[in-house]
């Protein structure tokens, strides 16, 4: 640990490729998210390559990275089996716009491995899965509304790019949220169909839900809120989501493209033993590559299968990112690779605990090992739903983040986004980390 690696003159690489990217990149970034991906600070870091848990940033600087591409790369960076395998494809050719085999060996490991799994179809990237997910909810129920709680992610497209990250002053009262549109462009008629409602609140699901019965096709929920700092859901409230949902003909989406195979091998829904009607998938199923999944139950998905509810995409598992995604699905489905993770993951979330609680510092470490925030809440408790996160110190995390930068350990910039754990980290990672948090907590 050489302790102050993020200087200016350090990153100067990087400050030099913002400054040339902001002549031909709208914003000098191809994602938003990326504007303000050092937090606070001024330019983005450039990273050049990366091995293992590290990644190296084109100033030569080595991070330990807890970011994994947004929980994407779950195996580890260039993992050397995952390599070898999509090597091989690009030899071979890597699309041709037709079936392919692996897509059907991919399907048939996700039916195994997923409860609610019994017909799957292919996408490119969460935001388009959740589209083809809401798609077939409405096109089976025929009906339009869907139900999605405050904060919840899913995606940028418009279907629900709704309420994700309300300010105050738009939100509405608690019980009954206003549905608040994330961007201009997104039109009123979308936002309409979204009705919103506060996480782990049963009586204003069950009031939520009668208001709109006749006209709800689904709810749609993260069962761990990984976009929400990783707010965990009451004990007892996806049970309730599932029976109120049974109750009154309306169909239950889980959005697991942050859980899905990281929580462990069936994702939430083995974890919590709550099988939605249609779940969503993509980051840790292609450990880096660009593919998602909606799958549901086969009634659910009949219509699609059938091809009146229609879903295309000329990219949809190809072989490049299906051979990509079976890899990584076989080594995740392997005996203690996931409790791996989540074992790692345990011991930074106590460790982040201990150090907080050393200096006196109100902090609430949420989550599950394999993903998992540090929130600077008022009090330390840890947070319910999304207006009490925005009662936590953000600047606080961002100090904190900052101070672990400086000791080359790299961590989501987003206080309300989380830290992912890779199956590649190993003790001495683990060590490294540890010393490092604690030493940031006494700079803090
Ligand atoms: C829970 C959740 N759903 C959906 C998405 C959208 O996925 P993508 O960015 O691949 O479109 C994300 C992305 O972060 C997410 O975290």
């Amino acid at each position: 640990m050489t302790g102050q690696k993020w200087e200016s003159g350090t990153t100067g690489g990087s400050r030099a490729w913002f400054d040339r990217a902001q002549g031909s990149l709208a914003g000098g970034v191809s994602s938003s998210a990326r504007l303000t991906s050092t937090g606070p600070h001024p330019y983005p870091l450039y990273i050049a390559s990366g091995s293992g848990t590290r990644i190296r940033d084109v100033d030569g600087n080595e991070y330990l990275d807890y970011l994994m591409s947004y929980g994407s790369v779950i195996l580890g960076h260039a993992d050397p089996e995952l390599t070898a395998a999509l090597t091989a494809v690009l030899e071979t050719g890597a699309m041709f716009g037709t079936c392919n085999t692996a897509e059907v060996e991919l399907a048939e490991l996700i039916r195994e491995m997923v409860p609610c799994a019994e017909l799957v179809r292919f996408a490119n990237s969460g935001s388009e899965a959740i589209q083809g997910a809401v798609r077939a909810a409405r096109g089976y129920t025929g009906r339009s509304k869907i139900l999605k709680f405050e904060g919840h992610y899913h995606g940028w497209s418009d279907t629900l790019a709704v309420s994700n990250r309300p300010g105050p002053a738009e939100i509405g009262p608690y019980g009954a949220p206003r549905s608040v549109p994330h961007s201009p462009g997104i039109p009123a008629g979308v936002v309409d169909d979204v009705v919103v409602c506060p996480w782990n609140d049963p009586e204003a699901l069950r009031t939520l839900l009668d208001v709109h019965r006749g006209d709800l096709a689904a709810v749609i929920c993260e069962p761990v809120v990984a976009n929400n700092a990783c707010t965990m859901p009451d004990p007892g409230f996806l049970p309730l989501l599932r029976e109120e949902c049974t109750a009154r003909g309306i169909l239950l989406v889980f959005d697991e493209v942050c859980t899905g195979f990281r929580t462990g091998p069936g994702g939430a829904q083995t974890l919590f033993g709550v099988v939605p009607d249609l779940a969503v998938f993509s980051k840790a199923l292609g450990g880096g590559l660009p593919i998602a999944a909606f799958a549901g139950r086969r009634h659910v998905m009949e219509p699609v299968a059938r091809g009146e509810v229609k879903h295309g995409g000329t990219y949809n598992a190809s072989p490049l990112c299906a051979t990509a995604a079976l890899v990584t699905l076989r080594r995740l489905n392997r005996p203690g690779v996931t409790r791996h993770i989540e074992a790692a993951g345990l011991r930074l979330m106590e460790t982040i605990r201990r150090a907080a609680h050393d200096r006196r510092i109100p902090c609430a470490v949420q989550g599950v090992g394999a993903m998992f925030q540090a929130v600077f809440t008022p009090d330390g408790a840890p947070t319910r739903h999304y207006r009490e996160l925005l009662r936590a110190d953000q600047a606080r995390y961002h100090a904190f983040r900052h101070e672990l930068l400086k000791r080359e350990i790299h961590a989501n910039a987003f206080a309300l986004a989380c830290w992912f754990v890779p199956a590649a980290i190993t003790a001495d990672d683990l060590d490294l980390t540890c010393e490092a948090v604690t030493e940031a907590f006494k700079a803090l």
